[in-house]
């Protein structure tokens, strides 16, 4: 496994790779790697000739006083994750080289990117579209590959590669969850013992909601005062959103009427955890 620092080298690899007629899998992440982002390097080593993760934390996804600073950061231990899993070439840009003196250029899906995470999170998702598409430029994969944990991460930027007409397959695996149900994510290390305890309310609330849908419940205030109450048994969380939407436009529901997305943000402390389960009458 090669690792690559440079945005013009990894250029011409990948021109090299291609001229040998290769596909390309592409899994970008911000480090750190848990086991959901091997399953997305896992399927993709499965899927194309030839895999490329990258590694940055992206400073213009964060907003003032967000957790830039202490995002956790271990590349040696990344780098051997990595290259189990069946990464080829790893690429771990500096900032300076993603964003040079002068950088004056961002990508931004409307609508989608008002609510949820883009109301809590305002230039958020600015920040993830402009990094993304950067990166697709420099690694021009067929597949990339997200999972579904960050939903409306995967929406927007599935809504960026149709509307700018980038010519790549996006594909969203399932969260993978610890075995309590905790959703994983790099984040997960910032709880205490408590709150790691605690946090086992999110995906509690979502398997509620499930259940109240598939037996017959269908006002979303009744199913979200429900979620409310079993996520509030655990005395530390503080809920950020909690919102039953439906799966296109991420507009909030009354009632439910085919396919919708249940999700919730919820604060531990400092930490910020987010999940979410599609549910279906
Ligand atoms: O999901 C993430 O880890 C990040 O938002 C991404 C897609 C790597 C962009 O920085």
């Amino acid at each position: 496994m090669q690792v690559i620092t440079k945005p013009d080298t990894i250029r011409e690899i990948i021109k090299g790779v291609k001229k040998k007629g290769m596909t390309v899998g592409f899994v970008p992440t911000m480090g750190f790697l848990h086991e959901g982002h091997l399953s997305l390097i896992r399927r993709a080593s499965l899927e194309n000739d030839f895999v490329v993760v990258s590694i940055f934390v992206n400073p213009l996804q964060f907003g003032v006083g967000e957790d830039f600073e202490r995002y956790p950061r271990d590349l040696e231990r990344d780098r051997e994750l990595a290259r189990s899993a069946g990464c080829d070439l790893l690429f771990v840009p500096s900032s300076k080289d993603m964003y040079p003196q002068g950088y004056a250029t961002f990508i931004d899906v409307e609508r989608l990117t008002e609510g949820l995470c883009g109301a809590s999170r305002p230039g958020h998702f600015r920040g993830v579209t402009t990094v993304v598409a950067k990166l697709f430029n420099l690694v021009s994969p067929s597949k990339a590959y997200f999972g579904q944990k960050d939903a409306q991460q995967a929406l927007v930027l599935k809504k960026m590669v149709t509307d700018l007409n980038m010519d790549l397959d996006l594909i969203v695996l399932p969260t993978v969850r610890e075995p309590d149900g905790l959703a994983m994510s790099s984040r997960n290390q910032y709880l205490t013992s408590e709150e790691r305890k605690e946090a086992t309310v999110l995906y509690k609330s979502l398997l509620l909601a499930k259940e109240l849908v598939e037996s017959g419940e269908k006002d979303t205030h009744v199913i979200r005062k429900k979620m409310g109450e079993v996520i509030c048994t655990a005395k530390g969380a503080v809920i950020d959103y909690l919102e039953i939407v439906d799966t296109k436009e991420l507009k909030p529901l009354d009632l439910i009427n085919g396919q919708c997305l249940v999700a919730v943000a919820v604060k531990f402390g400092t930490t910020r955890l987010i999940d979410n389960i599609f549910v279906e009458v």
